[in-house]
């Protein structure tokens, strides 16, 4: 008999982004839904359209390029929010509604000041009106788990009796446990009477580092037959069900759920590596599936089991979700054709001629410093700001600086800001420390800096170029800053001036749980 279909809907760039500090520009989703598509995941849910203008393009962006997976909006349960967002999917090969309003005593109360009746004929009617613009809506009851049951089945039943095609249980807040959670959606089916008439979903998160085993509980006892989820578990607090784990899970114990999964997994570490490049937010080395350790034995007894039989220590095989052995993929003496070839291949599309210049330009000068260019290398080189100068506010021109054994370090900048160029100086703890300095020195812009990362982009050598992440909070905003170079101040540097971009580009937004 042929196995159930589990749908994976992913929402990395809408939960996922919500998490501080890791929101992402137009660009920077486009090519991390081309990268979902190539997943094959179900169903992207590209954001929240209603919420800031900077979100409307985005999801249509995605939804005009994006041909093999739905495309998804979410909407607070209003008119508008919907319209909106079916405005933003007009585009789309196949378009999904996803709209929600809280339903427990806790947030109608407190957050909405709205009575239960209130929230149920404002469900009913947003699914409604939804249902007539789009064919496909999910309605989601958000903190749905700390909801009463009885309030609860009597929206789901009005939701579905307007049209809704997917119903999508949160645990908002993290507070499940799994066989709890798992029971909570098999009461909902078997008490819901038109249960039948919709697909059932789950949606966890991650504050007692459950999501996951909640979300497969959600599937093997409620029922569920969607799980919502985000790469690397991307998401506010602790995050999100992360996407890896529930695939790899569902496929490796396909004897105990017996479902199939549309995914392509060889584009899981791929996938891993775009989000945590273009967030910063690093994949802790433990983490499963994607971590760098997932698939590393270090003990002599595993060692020697793994070369005897691979299975006596591995229960999934590494090439199988994507790792491959560091390749080097260009060098010196790749070409502008091999080098733009390798971006297509790696997804990544320039919008014209001249920032694929820029983007060549960029590796030659790094190929002239590094003598073995990785993908990785590729994927940061063209994230950096030089790539597409028109659209950045500040850039950095040039850096030098000194440090000596018992002297303070001290550093001069100069990059533009707009059609200016400043230059700047200070000294500073360390080199790094004088070179963000001296930019902040000109630039004031009084954000604070909440952390400061480096990584080695590639592991294994000092060639590598060392990746920094910036995190800056200013008037309520958090923004990441991602730089790459050889040279870590440089990087350090370049990252500082990225997130200072992000704090210049003023987009509004309104709260997705408000
Ligand atoms: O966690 C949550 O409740 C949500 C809803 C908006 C679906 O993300
Ligand atoms: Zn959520």
């Amino acid at each position: 008999m042929a196995a159930d279909k589990l749908i994976i809907f992913d929402t990395t760039l809408r939960d996922g982004e919500q998490s501080p500090g890791a929101s992402m520009t137009r660009e920077e989703k486009l090519r991390i839904a081309r990268q979902l598509e190539r997943l094959r995941v179900d169903v992207i849910e590209a954001g929240f359209a209603a919420s800031s203008n900077g979100d409307f393009e985005a999801v249509r962006s995605i939804a005009d390029a994006i041909k093999e997976s739905t495309v998804c909006s979410l909407a607070r349960a209003f008119d508008r929010d919907i319209s909106r967002a079916a405005e933003a999917l007009k585009g789309a090969a196949s378009s999904r509604i996803h709209t929600f309003i809280a339903t427990s005593a806790l947030h109608m109360e407190k957050k909405l000041r709205m009575t239960p009746d209130q929230v149920y004929d404002q469900a009913r009617s947003a699914v409604r009106f939804a249902r007539n613009l789009v064919a496909d809506v999910e309605f989601s009851p958000e903190d749905g788990y700390r909801s009463d049951v009885d309030f609860l089945c009597r929206v789901l039943e009005g939701v579905i009796a307007e049209g809704a095609t997917t119903i999508n249980i949160p645990d908002t807040v993290g507070y499940a446990i799994p066989e709890l959670y798992g029971n909570f959606i098999k009461t909902l089916r078997e008490r819901v009477p038109n249960s039948d008439k919709a697909i059932w979903s789950v949606h966890c998160h991650n504050d007692l580092g459950m999501a996951v085993a909640n979300s497969l509980a959600g599937v093997k006892i409620g029922g569920a037959r969607q799980v919502e989820c985000t790469i690397n578990g991307l998401g506010e607090r602790a995050g999100n069900c992360s996407l890896e784990e529930v695939v790899m899970a569902v496929r490796t114990r396909r004897d105990h759920f017996g479902l199939e999964v549309r995914v392509d997994a060889s584009q899981i570490v791929p996938a891993s590596r775009l989000v945590s490049q273009t967030t910063g937010f690093v994949v802790q080395p433990n983490k499963a599936v994607v971590g760098a350790n997932a698939f590393a034995h270090a003990s002599g007894i595993h060692q020697d089991g793994v070369l005897k039989a691979r299975d006596t220590y591995e229960i999934m095989r590494a090439e199988d979700v994507g790792w491959t052995a560091n390749k080097i993929v260009l060098g010196k003496l790749s070409g502008r054709n091999a080098f733009k070839q390798r971006l297509q291949e790696l997804g990544i599309e320039l919008e014209s001629e001249a920032e694929i210049n820029a983007a060549f330009a960029k590796f030659k000068e790094l190929a002239d410093r590094k003598s073995e260019i990785f993908d990785e290398d590729i994927i940061a080189l063209v994230s950096d700001e030089s790539v597409t100068p028109s659209r950045e506010h500040y850039r950095l021109v040039a850096l030098s600086q000194h440090s000596e054994t018992g002297e303070r370090p001290h550093a001069k900048v100069t990059f533009a800001a707009g059609d200016e160029e400043l230059q700047a100086e200070s000294a500073g703890n360390g080199p790094v420390d004088a070179s963000l300095k001296a930019i902040e020195a000109r630039v004031q812009s009084g954000a604070e800096m909440l952390l400061y990362s480096v990584n080695a982009i590639t592991s294994g050598s000092t060639e590598s170029q060392g990746e920094v992440t910036v995190r800056l909070q200013h008037g309520g905003r958090v923004v990441n800053g991602v730089g790459a170079d050889p040279d870590i101040v440089v990087a350090s540097a370049k990252a500082y001036l990225a997130a200072l971009n992000k704090l210049h580009s003023k987009a509004e937004r309104v709260a997705a749980q408000g």
